[in-house]
């Protein structure tokens, strides 16, 4: 049984890279809460079409939004749009990610330079493009995707952790300075979740990291929804500038 977050009802929260994983999934607790889920994908448009009719079946709206998040200029066009002709947009959900594990050594300049792009400067360009919106909308919730990776590090993810570490510090500042807006701004740092994002990792790899959590398994997508879903609602109404680890323990 989930918990049910009455004031999410036709909320409308904009979530990045929602056409799968993470992303998707949230995008799914948000529908079966009544939300009107504006979704932004980057790819294929059938299934776009594919997922506002999910998540409707589910309940609420759906609207899809296409853009890059390192296309600034897509992006600021999108978003003009739909908060000009639809509604204001009062939930945002930083997801959209990507990494590429690779010893510092052999880091290319353009690799660095892509996850940092991505992970955090798109981040970062979403939330002040929306920021003037978010002054004309109420009880505004900001949830960034970062990892316990940009807490703790990893071998081979030394440009993904510090753009995931980058994030913690922006939510931060941007809690500070639109608190008295009465916006909010947290990070959830997941541990290890299974998406496509993971599913590259061979079985060995995944016993191996299995052991080092005390609850002894990956997360379901949802369970990281479940937890959005919490943030982005009045329930976490006094909470802002927070980061949250949802990782079975992994960090202890
Ligand atoms: P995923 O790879 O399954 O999904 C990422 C989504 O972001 C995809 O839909 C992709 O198209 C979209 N995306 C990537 N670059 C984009 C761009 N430039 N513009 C628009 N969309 C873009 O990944 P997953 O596992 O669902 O991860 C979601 C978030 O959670 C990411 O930020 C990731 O770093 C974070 N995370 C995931 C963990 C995991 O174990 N899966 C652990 C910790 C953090």
């Amino acid at each position: 049984m989930k918990a049910q977050f009455f004031d999410l009802k036709n909320k409308v929260v904009l979530v990045t890279g929602a056409a799968r994983g993470i992303g998707k999934e949230i995008a799914l607790a948000l529908s079966a809460q009544g939300a009107h889920v504006v979704f932004n994908y980057r790819g294929d448009d059938s299934k776009a079409i594919a997922l506002k009719e999910e998540l409707e079946a589910k309940g609420g709206k759906a609207t899809p939004l296409k853009f890059d998040i390192t296309d600034y200029a897509a992006m600021t066009t999108a978003i003009d749009e739909f908060t000009k002709n639809v509604a204001p947009i009062s939930g945002l959900v930083n997801n959209a990610g990507i990494s590429k594990d690779t010893l510092l050594l052999r880091l290319k300049p353009d690799e660095i330079s892509s996850i940092i792009d991505t992970n955090l400067k798109g981040a970062m360009m979403l939330t002040q493009a929306l920021s003037r919106n978010f002054l004309k909308a109420e009880n505004v919730s900001i949830v960034n995707m970062s990892s316990v990776v940009g807490l703790m590090g990893n071998v081979s993810q030394a440009a993904y952790a510090a753009s995931k570490a980058g994030l913690i510090g922006f939510s931060k500042s941007v809690a500070k300075e639109l608190a008295s807006r009465n916006v909010r701004s947290n990070v959830i740092c997941p541990g290890f979740i299974k998406t496509d994002m993971t599913e590259t990792l061979s079985d060995k790899v995944k016993e191996e990291y299995a052991k080092s959590i005390p609850l002894a398994r990956m997360a379901e997508p949802s369970e990281v929804a479940d937890l959005t879903c919490f943030l982005l609602s009045n329930a976490s109404s006094y909470i802002t500038g927070e980061v949250i680890k949802i990782d079975g323990g992994l960090y202890i």
